[in-house]
Protein backbone atom coordinates (compact mmCIF):
# COMPACT_ATOMS: atom_id res chain seq x y z
CA UNK A 1 0.00 0.00 0.00
CA UNK A 2 1.49 3.53 -0.66
CA UNK A 3 2.08 5.82 1.93
CA UNK A 4 -0.91 8.34 0.39
CA UNK A 5 -3.25 5.35 1.44
CA UNK A 6 -2.05 3.93 4.55
CA UNK A 7 -3.60 4.31 7.39
CA UNK A 8 -1.64 6.69 9.22
CA UNK A 9 -0.70 6.94 13.01
CA UNK A 10 -0.05 10.39 14.32
CA UNK A 11 1.60 10.72 17.88
CA UNK A 12 2.28 13.63 19.82
CA UNK A 13 2.45 14.64 23.20
CA UNK A 14 -0.56 17.61 22.75
CA UNK A 15 -3.63 16.61 20.50
CA UNK A 16 -6.27 18.08 18.67
CA UNK A 17 -8.85 18.19 21.97
CA UNK A 18 -8.54 18.37 25.78
CA UNK A 19 -11.62 17.73 27.99
CA UNK A 20 -12.40 20.07 30.52
CA UNK A 21 -13.72 18.75 33.78
CA UNK A 22 -17.22 19.47 32.85
CA UNK A 23 -17.09 17.31 30.14
CA UNK A 24 -16.47 20.32 27.38
CA UNK A 25 -13.78 19.97 24.89
CA UNK A 26 -11.49 22.63 23.84
CA UNK A 27 -9.44 22.59 20.94
CA UNK A 28 -5.63 21.61 21.20
CA UNK A 29 -3.19 24.59 21.28
CA UNK A 30 0.08 25.83 19.40
CA UNK A 31 1.78 25.52 15.79
CA UNK A 32 2.11 21.38 16.22
CA UNK A 33 -1.82 20.95 16.40
CA UNK A 34 -2.21 23.99 13.77
CA UNK A 35 -0.03 21.73 11.52
CA UNK A 36 -1.83 18.34 11.97
CA UNK A 37 -5.32 19.05 12.16
CA UNK A 38 -5.75 18.91 8.45
CA UNK A 39 -4.27 15.69 8.13
CA UNK A 40 -5.68 13.94 10.95
CA UNK A 41 -9.40 15.23 9.91
CA UNK A 42 -9.20 14.21 6.31
CA UNK A 43 -7.56 10.79 5.63
CA UNK A 44 -7.95 7.53 7.74
CA UNK A 45 -5.34 8.37 10.49
CA UNK A 46 -5.72 7.67 14.24
CA UNK A 47 -3.83 10.52 16.32
CA UNK A 48 -2.43 9.34 19.35
CA UNK A 49 -1.72 11.70 22.31
CA UNK A 50 -1.01 12.25 26.20
CA UNK A 51 -3.88 13.00 28.03
CA UNK A 52 -3.25 16.21 29.89
CA UNK A 53 -6.30 17.22 31.84
CA UNK A 54 -8.62 14.97 34.42
CA UNK A 55 -11.10 15.24 31.66
CA UNK A 56 -8.76 13.52 29.26
CA UNK A 57 -7.74 10.59 31.24
CA UNK A 58 -11.35 10.48 32.17
CA UNK A 59 -12.23 9.99 28.63
CA UNK A 60 -9.09 7.15 28.07
CA UNK A 61 -10.35 5.22 30.68
CA UNK A 62 -13.70 4.93 29.53
CA UNK A 63 -12.46 4.12 25.54
CA UNK A 64 -10.21 1.48 27.43
CA UNK A 65 -7.43 2.09 24.48
CA UNK A 66 -9.89 2.11 21.95
CA UNK A 67 -9.47 5.71 19.57
CA UNK A 68 -12.57 7.71 20.27
CA UNK A 69 -14.24 10.08 17.44
CA UNK A 70 -13.86 13.68 18.25
CA UNK A 71 -15.14 17.38 16.88
CA UNK A 72 -12.62 20.32 17.58
CA UNK A 73 -14.93 23.16 18.74
CA UNK A 74 -12.46 24.66 15.83
CA UNK A 75 -14.09 22.21 13.32
CA UNK A 76 -12.99 18.69 11.99
CA UNK A 77 -13.36 15.40 13.63
CA UNK A 78 -10.88 13.27 14.66
CA UNK A 79 -9.86 9.53 15.58
CA UNK A 80 -8.05 10.29 18.90
CA UNK A 81 -6.67 7.80 21.03
CA UNK A 82 -5.78 9.14 24.74
CA UNK A 83 -2.97 7.55 26.48
CA UNK A 84 -3.26 8.35 30.54
CA UNK A 85 0.31 7.87 31.83
CA UNK A 86 0.73 8.01 35.67
CA UNK A 87 0.49 11.57 36.83
CA UNK A 88 3.65 11.57 38.42
CA UNK A 89 5.69 10.20 35.70
CA UNK A 90 4.00 12.75 33.71
CA UNK A 91 4.57 15.81 36.13
CA UNK A 92 8.51 15.17 35.78
CA UNK A 93 8.27 14.42 32.17
CA UNK A 94 6.04 17.88 30.89
CA UNK A 95 7.31 20.35 33.83
CA UNK A 96 10.89 19.05 34.26
CA UNK A 97 12.28 17.47 30.92
CA UNK A 98 10.70 18.45 28.21
CA UNK A 99 10.45 21.64 29.50
CA UNK A 100 12.33 23.57 30.65
CA UNK A 101 15.29 20.76 30.14
CA UNK A 102 15.18 20.37 26.02
CA UNK A 103 12.95 23.46 25.64
CA UNK A 104 16.34 25.42 26.96
CA UNK A 105 18.37 23.55 25.20
CA UNK A 106 16.49 23.86 21.91
CA UNK A 107 16.38 27.39 21.98
CA UNK A 108 19.72 28.62 23.39
CA UNK A 109 17.88 30.10 26.57
CA UNK A 110 20.87 28.29 28.92
CA UNK A 111 24.75 28.71 28.37
CA UNK A 112 27.54 27.46 29.98
CA UNK A 113 27.45 29.91 32.44
CA UNK A 114 23.84 30.02 33.67
CA UNK A 115 23.51 25.69 32.45
CA UNK A 116 20.73 24.18 35.09
CA UNK A 117 23.11 21.62 37.66
CA UNK A 118 22.43 18.35 37.30
CA UNK A 119 21.25 16.22 40.25
CA UNK A 120 19.04 13.15 40.76
CA UNK A 121 16.15 15.02 40.38
CA UNK A 122 17.25 15.65 36.52
CA UNK A 123 18.00 12.41 36.16
CA UNK A 124 15.21 10.80 37.21
CA UNK A 125 12.71 13.32 35.28
CA UNK A 126 14.85 11.58 32.26
CA UNK A 127 14.18 7.85 34.00
CA UNK A 128 11.14 8.17 35.84
CA UNK A 129 9.33 10.38 33.75
CA UNK A 130 10.37 11.19 30.29
CA UNK A 131 11.06 7.45 29.49
CA UNK A 132 7.89 6.68 30.92
CA UNK A 133 5.68 8.98 28.87
CA UNK A 134 7.63 7.58 26.04
CA UNK A 135 6.91 4.11 27.01
CA UNK A 136 3.49 4.79 27.07
CA UNK A 137 2.91 6.55 23.86
CA UNK A 138 4.57 3.86 22.57
CA UNK A 139 2.69 1.26 23.39
CA UNK A 140 0.00 2.37 22.20
CA UNK A 141 1.19 2.88 18.71
CA UNK A 142 2.29 -0.64 18.63
CA UNK A 143 -0.92 -1.57 19.38
CA UNK A 144 -2.52 0.64 17.50
CA UNK A 145 0.01 -0.86 14.29
CA UNK A 146 -0.45 -4.46 15.24
CA UNK A 147 -1.56 -6.31 12.48
CA UNK A 148 -1.38 -3.44 9.94
CA UNK A 149 1.15 -4.39 7.24
CA UNK A 150 3.60 -1.50 6.05
CA UNK A 151 2.43 0.70 8.64
CA UNK A 152 3.23 4.60 8.99
CA UNK A 153 3.92 6.44 12.14
CA UNK A 154 4.50 10.17 12.13
CA UNK A 155 5.82 11.21 15.40
CA UNK A 156 5.92 14.97 16.65
CA UNK A 157 8.36 16.83 18.51
CA UNK A 158 11.04 17.29 21.59
CA UNK A 159 8.65 15.57 23.53
CA UNK A 160 9.16 12.10 22.00
CA UNK A 161 12.59 11.45 21.06
CA UNK A 162 13.21 8.10 23.04
CA UNK A 163 9.87 6.69 21.27
CA UNK A 164 10.75 5.85 18.08
CA UNK A 165 13.78 3.35 19.10
CA UNK A 166 11.13 1.45 21.28
CA UNK A 167 8.63 1.41 18.51
CA UNK A 168 11.52 0.20 16.21
CA UNK A 169 11.99 -2.96 18.44
CA UNK A 170 8.63 -4.24 18.36
CA UNK A 171 7.97 -3.39 14.82
CA UNK A 172 11.38 -3.02 12.84
CA UNK A 173 9.06 -2.95 9.55
CA UNK A 174 7.27 0.16 10.38
CA UNK A 175 8.47 3.51 8.87
CA UNK A 176 8.96 5.96 11.33
CA UNK A 177 8.80 9.92 10.52
CA UNK A 178 9.38 11.85 12.96
CA UNK A 179 9.02 16.10 12.58
CA UNK A 180 10.96 18.36 15.12
CA UNK A 181 8.96 21.80 15.42
CA UNK A 182 11.03 24.03 17.28
CA UNK A 183 15.19 24.88 16.62
CA UNK A 184 17.75 21.83 16.47
CA UNK A 185 21.01 24.04 18.06
CA UNK A 186 24.46 23.22 17.89
CA UNK A 187 26.39 20.90 19.82
CA UNK A 188 27.67 22.68 22.51
CA UNK A 189 24.11 23.37 23.29
CA UNK A 190 23.54 19.87 23.93
CA UNK A 191 26.32 19.47 26.09
CA UNK A 192 24.37 20.22 29.30
CA UNK A 193 23.05 17.08 29.36
CA UNK A 194 24.72 14.01 31.12
CA UNK A 195 26.25 12.15 28.00
CA UNK A 196 24.28 9.26 29.02
CA UNK A 197 20.86 10.87 28.36
CA UNK A 198 22.07 12.76 25.64
CA UNK A 199 22.95 9.37 23.78
CA UNK A 200 19.65 7.60 25.03
CA UNK A 201 17.71 10.91 23.20
CA UNK A 202 19.98 10.45 19.96
CA UNK A 203 19.92 6.82 19.43
CA UNK A 204 16.07 7.00 19.97
CA UNK A 205 15.80 9.64 17.67
CA UNK A 206 17.75 7.68 14.50
CA UNK A 207 15.32 5.29 15.03
CA UNK A 208 13.29 6.81 12.87
CA UNK A 209 13.52 6.71 8.62
CA UNK A 210 12.90 10.32 8.33
CA UNK A 211 13.48 13.45 10.70
CA UNK A 212 12.01 16.37 9.48
CA UNK A 213 12.98 20.00 10.74
CA UNK A 214 11.44 23.27 9.49
CA UNK A 215 14.79 24.87 7.98
CA UNK A 216 17.87 24.00 6.61
CA UNK A 217 19.94 25.30 9.34
CA UNK A 218 18.47 22.88 11.98
CA UNK A 219 18.85 20.50 9.75
CA UNK A 220 22.25 21.27 9.27
CA UNK A 221 22.91 22.10 13.21
CA UNK A 222 21.25 17.96 14.01
CA UNK A 223 23.65 16.47 11.58
CA UNK A 224 27.05 18.81 13.32
CA UNK A 225 25.43 17.06 16.21
CA UNK A 226 25.42 13.77 14.70
CA UNK A 227 28.99 13.77 13.76
CA UNK A 228 30.45 15.92 17.00
CA UNK A 229 28.45 14.21 19.96
CA UNK A 230 28.42 10.54 18.67
CA UNK A 231 30.43 7.89 18.20
CA UNK A 232 29.32 4.91 15.63
CA UNK A 233 27.63 7.05 13.63
CA UNK A 234 28.64 8.24 9.59
CA UNK A 235 27.00 11.44 9.00
CA UNK A 236 26.82 12.74 5.05
CA UNK A 237 26.32 16.28 5.15
CA UNK A 238 26.07 16.32 0.88
CA UNK A 239 22.96 13.71 1.01
CA UNK A 240 21.52 14.84 4.49
CA UNK A 241 22.08 10.98 5.55
CA UNK A 242 22.60 9.58 8.80
CA UNK A 243 24.09 5.78 8.57
CA UNK A 244 23.63 4.45 12.15
CA UNK A 245 26.36 1.37 14.19
CA UNK A 246 23.31 -1.18 12.69
CA UNK A 247 23.66 0.00 8.93
CA UNK A 248 20.21 2.08 8.78
CA UNK A 249 19.95 5.32 6.73
CA UNK A 250 18.14 8.27 8.24
CA UNK A 251 17.00 11.37 5.70
CA UNK A 252 17.53 14.00 7.51
CA UNK A 253 15.38 16.29 5.70
CA UNK A 254 13.51 20.20 6.26
CA UNK A 255 10.09 21.20 5.13
CA UNK A 256 9.12 24.63 6.47
CA UNK A 257 5.41 24.09 8.21
CA UNK A 258 2.65 27.05 5.83
CA UNK A 259 -0.16 28.06 7.59
CA UNK A 260 -4.30 26.88 5.94
CA UNK A 261 -4.32 30.45 5.08
CA UNK A 262 -8.28 29.86 4.06
CA UNK A 263 -9.13 28.71 7.94
CA UNK A 264 -7.26 31.34 9.09
CA UNK A 265 -9.31 34.38 7.19
CA UNK A 266 -12.60 32.08 7.33
CA UNK A 267 -11.37 32.73 11.49
CA UNK A 268 -11.22 36.03 10.57
CA UNK A 269 -14.74 36.68 9.46
CA UNK A 270 -16.71 35.19 11.77
CA UNK A 271 -19.55 37.20 13.81
CA UNK A 272 -16.97 36.90 17.30
CA UNK A 273 -13.90 38.42 15.53
CA UNK A 274 -16.41 41.62 14.57
CA UNK A 275 -17.39 41.94 17.76
CA UNK A 276 -13.37 42.34 19.28
CA UNK A 277 -12.70 44.33 16.05
CA UNK A 278 -15.64 47.01 16.99
CA UNK A 279 -14.36 47.14 20.49
CA UNK A 280 -10.82 47.67 19.88
CA UNK A 281 -11.60 50.02 16.85
CA UNK A 282 -13.65 52.38 19.16
CA UNK A 283 -10.48 52.30 21.89
CA UNK A 284 -7.70 52.48 18.66
CA UNK A 285 -5.16 55.03 18.52
CA UNK A 286 -3.39 56.38 15.58
CA UNK A 287 -1.05 53.40 15.66
CA UNK A 288 -0.96 49.93 17.04
CA UNK A 289 1.76 47.53 17.49
CA UNK A 290 0.77 43.95 18.50
CA UNK A 291 2.10 40.59 19.45
CA UNK A 292 0.70 37.62 19.97
CA UNK A 293 2.66 35.13 21.83
CA UNK A 294 2.84 32.09 24.50
CA UNK A 295 4.22 33.94 27.34
CA UNK A 296 7.53 31.83 27.04
CA UNK A 297 11.21 32.98 27.51
CA UNK A 298 12.14 32.19 24.31
CA UNK A 299 8.95 35.16 22.13
CA UNK A 300 11.59 38.05 24.08
CA UNK A 301 8.32 39.32 25.07
CA UNK A 302 10.74 41.53 27.95
CA UNK A 303 13.28 42.98 25.51
CA UNK A 304 10.18 43.78 23.15
CA UNK A 305 8.49 45.90 25.75
CA UNK A 306 11.83 47.65 27.03
CA UNK A 307 12.50 48.59 22.51
CA UNK A 308 8.87 50.41 22.87
CA UNK A 309 10.17 52.09 25.82
CA UNK A 310 13.37 53.12 24.54
CA UNK A 311 11.41 53.96 21.27
CA UNK A 312 8.92 56.23 23.55
CA UNK A 313 11.57 57.84 25.49
CA UNK A 314 13.24 58.96 22.02
CA UNK A 315 9.70 59.51 19.87
CA UNK A 316 8.25 61.51 22.51
CA UNK A 317 5.82 63.10 19.28
CA UNK A 318 4.22 59.47 19.46
CA UNK A 319 2.77 60.09 22.53
CA UNK A 320 -0.49 59.45 23.24
CA UNK A 321 -0.60 57.77 19.27
CA UNK A 322 0.61 54.48 19.75
CA UNK A 323 -0.55 51.23 21.77
CA UNK A 324 1.51 48.03 21.69
CA UNK A 325 -1.26 45.25 22.61
CA UNK A 326 0.34 42.08 23.79
CA UNK A 327 -2.13 39.32 23.51
CA UNK A 328 -0.23 36.24 25.98
CA UNK A 329 -1.25 33.33 26.82
CA UNK A 330 0.09 32.06 29.88
CA UNK A 331 1.89 28.92 29.46
CA UNK A 332 3.91 25.65 31.25
CA UNK A 333 3.39 27.82 34.31
CA UNK A 334 3.71 24.82 36.63
CA UNK A 335 7.38 25.41 35.56
CA UNK A 336 8.96 28.23 38.16
CA UNK A 337 10.59 29.67 35.21
CA UNK A 338 7.62 30.31 33.26
CA UNK A 339 5.75 31.49 36.44
CA UNK A 340 8.05 33.61 37.04
CA UNK A 341 8.61 34.97 33.39
CA UNK A 342 5.40 35.96 33.65
CA UNK A 343 5.77 37.80 36.75
CA UNK A 344 8.64 39.57 35.38
CA UNK A 345 6.64 40.52 32.60
CA UNK A 346 3.86 42.13 34.63
CA UNK A 347 6.29 44.23 36.41
CA UNK A 348 8.04 45.70 33.19
CA UNK A 349 4.19 46.45 31.84
CA UNK A 350 3.74 48.08 34.50
CA UNK A 351 7.01 50.31 34.85
CA UNK A 352 6.68 51.24 31.04
CA UNK A 353 3.11 52.42 31.74
CA UNK A 354 3.94 54.37 34.85
CA UNK A 355 7.32 56.12 32.71
CA UNK A 356 4.97 57.14 29.40
CA UNK A 357 1.22 57.02 30.35
CA UNK A 358 -0.97 60.17 30.48
CA UNK A 359 -4.36 60.16 32.29
CA UNK A 360 -6.25 59.18 28.96
CA UNK A 361 -3.48 56.49 27.47
CA UNK A 362 -1.71 53.29 28.63
CA UNK A 363 1.02 52.41 26.36
CA UNK A 364 0.86 48.92 26.64
CA UNK A 365 -2.36 47.01 26.64
CA UNK A 366 -1.22 43.17 28.50
CA UNK A 367 -4.15 40.59 28.04
CA UNK A 368 -3.13 37.01 29.22
CA UNK A 369 -5.35 35.48 27.71
CA UNK A 370 -5.95 32.60 24.94
CA UNK A 371 -8.36 34.02 22.37
CA UNK A 372 -8.21 32.95 19.09
CA UNK A 373 -10.93 35.50 17.85
CA UNK A 374 -9.79 38.29 19.40
CA UNK A 375 -6.17 37.94 18.23
CA UNK A 376 -7.96 37.62 15.24
CA UNK A 377 -9.37 40.99 15.66
CA UNK A 378 -5.96 42.26 16.34
CA UNK A 379 -4.46 40.71 13.76
CA UNK A 380 -6.70 42.94 11.04
CA UNK A 381 -5.75 46.09 12.49
CA UNK A 382 -2.54 45.79 13.22
CA UNK A 383 0.22 48.80 11.48
CA UNK A 384 3.63 46.59 12.90
CA UNK A 385 3.39 43.04 14.29
CA UNK A 386 6.80 42.25 16.82
CA UNK A 387 8.14 38.93 16.57
CA UNK A 388 10.82 39.43 17.83
CA UNK A 389 11.78 35.82 19.12
CA UNK A 390 14.75 35.15 20.72
CA UNK A 391 14.57 31.47 19.01
CA UNK A 392 11.93 29.65 17.20
CA UNK A 393 11.37 26.89 15.13
CA UNK A 394 8.80 28.65 12.94
CA UNK A 395 6.44 30.87 14.34
CA UNK A 396 2.95 31.10 12.63
CA UNK A 397 1.84 34.64 14.18
CA UNK A 398 4.56 36.06 11.29
CA UNK A 399 2.51 34.09 9.19
CA UNK A 400 -1.19 34.37 10.50
CA UNK A 401 -1.20 38.38 10.76
CA UNK A 402 -0.13 39.07 7.52
CA UNK A 403 -2.90 37.24 5.86
CA UNK A 404 -5.59 39.24 7.57
CA UNK A 405 -4.01 42.31 8.28
CA UNK A 406 -6.41 44.68 6.44
CA UNK A 407 -4.01 48.20 6.91
CA UNK A 408 -0.62 46.89 5.07
CA UNK A 409 0.66 46.52 8.60
CA UNK A 410 4.45 46.01 8.34
CA UNK A 411 6.27 42.67 10.27
CA UNK A 412 9.44 43.41 12.52
CA UNK A 413 10.74 39.79 12.89
CA UNK A 414 13.84 38.35 14.58
CA UNK A 415 16.23 36.51 12.04
CA UNK A 416 16.71 33.86 14.77
CA UNK A 417 12.83 32.53 13.75
CA UNK A 418 12.37 29.52 11.31
CA UNK A 419 9.71 31.89 9.35
CA UNK A 420 12.52 33.95 8.97
CA UNK A 421 13.90 31.91 6.05
CA UNK A 422 10.82 32.23 4.35
CA UNK A 423 9.48 36.09 5.03
CA UNK A 424 12.50 38.25 5.83
CA UNK A 425 12.95 39.59 2.84
CA UNK A 426 9.99 41.50 3.29
CA UNK A 427 9.87 42.03 7.11
CA UNK A 428 11.84 44.30 9.22
CA UNK A 429 14.62 41.69 10.65
CA UNK A 430 16.07 42.40 13.69
CA UNK A 431 18.45 41.06 15.86
CA UNK A 432 16.25 39.64 19.01
CA UNK A 433 18.98 41.28 21.23
CA UNK A 434 19.57 44.40 19.88
CA UNK A 435 17.01 46.75 21.50
CA UNK A 436 17.74 49.72 19.83
CA UNK A 437 17.38 48.12 16.55
CA UNK A 438 14.37 47.15 17.60
CA UNK A 439 13.59 50.95 19.01
CA UNK A 440 14.67 51.60 14.96
CA UNK A 441 12.64 49.47 13.44
CA UNK A 442 9.65 50.67 15.55
CA UNK A 443 9.94 53.81 14.37
CA UNK A 444 10.80 53.03 10.62
CA UNK A 445 7.36 50.67 10.79
CA UNK A 446 5.47 53.56 12.06
CA UNK A 447 6.45 56.05 9.48
CA UNK A 448 6.70 54.12 6.02
CA UNK A 449 5.58 55.73 3.23
CA UNK A 450 1.67 53.65 2.20
CA UNK A 451 3.51 52.47 -0.74
CA UNK A 452 6.46 50.82 0.59
CA UNK A 453 3.93 48.97 3.33
CA UNK A 454 1.71 47.87 0.67
CA UNK A 455 4.85 46.46 -1.05
CA UNK A 456 5.84 44.57 1.30
CA UNK A 457 2.58 43.51 2.52
CA UNK A 458 1.63 42.38 -0.84
CA UNK A 459 5.06 39.91 -0.86
CA UNK A 460 4.62 38.46 2.83
CA UNK A 461 0.99 37.22 1.42
CA UNK A 462 2.28 36.39 -2.06
CA UNK A 463 4.69 33.88 -0.29
CA UNK A 464 2.31 32.87 2.65
CA UNK A 465 -0.48 32.08 0.39
CA UNK A 466 2.06 29.63 -2.03
CA UNK A 467 1.37 26.81 0.12
CA UNK A 468 -0.84 25.25 2.72
CA UNK A 469 -0.11 22.47 5.54
CA UNK A 470 -1.49 19.69 2.66
CA UNK A 471 1.43 20.42 0.66
CA UNK A 472 4.10 20.38 4.13
CA UNK A 473 2.25 16.26 4.49
CA UNK A 474 2.54 15.60 0.48
CA UNK A 475 6.43 16.63 0.76
CA UNK A 476 6.76 14.71 3.64
CA UNK A 477 4.58 11.49 2.35
CA UNK A 478 6.96 11.64 -0.96
CA UNK A 479 9.73 11.43 1.15
CA UNK A 480 8.43 7.70 2.61
CA UNK A 481 7.66 7.22 -0.62
CA UNK A 482 11.00 7.65 -2.17
CA UNK A 483 12.58 6.26 0.61
CA UNK A 484 10.39 3.10 0.83
CA UNK A 485 10.45 2.77 -2.28
O1 LIG B 1 6.45 22.97 18.50
C1 LIG B 1 6.39 23.55 19.70
C2 LIG B 1 5.09 23.26 20.37
O2 LIG B 1 4.86 21.89 20.52
C3 LIG B 1 3.96 23.93 19.58
O3 LIG B 1 2.89 23.11 19.37
C4 LIG B 1 3.53 25.03 20.47
O4 LIG B 1 4.13 26.21 20.03
C5 LIG B 1 4.06 24.71 21.81
O5 LIG B 1 5.14 23.85 21.63
C6 LIG B 1 3.03 24.16 22.71
O6 LIG B 1 3.57 23.84 23.91
P1 LIG B 1 2.73 23.14 25.04
O7 LIG B 1 2.18 21.89 24.42
O8 LIG B 1 3.72 22.90 26.12
O9 LIG B 1 1.68 24.12 25.40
Amino acid sequence: MSPENAPLVLVSNRGPVTYEDDGTVKRGTGGLVTALTGLASHRDAVWIASALTDGDAERAREAGGKPIEVTSPAGGTYSVKLVASDPAAYDRFYNIFANPMLWFIQHYLWDLSNAPDIRRHEVEAFEWGYNVVNEDLADAVVEQIDGVDDPVVMIHDYHLYTLPGLVRKARPDAFLHHFVHIPWTQPDAWRVLPTRIRNDLYEGLLANDIIGFHTRSYRWNFLQCCRDLLEGYEVDFDAGIVRTPDGREVWIRHYPLPIDWNATRNVASSPRVSEFEGQLLRRRRDHLILRVDRADLSKNVLRGFSAFDLFLEQHPEFSERVTFMAQLMPSRTDVPEYAEYLERIEALVAVVNHRHGTPDWMPIHLKLRDDLEEAMASYKHYDVLMVNAMFDGMNLVAKEGPVVNERNGVSILSENTGAHEELGEFALSVNPFDIQETADSIHAALTMDAAERARRADGLRAIITQRDPGDWIDWQLEDIRKKRA
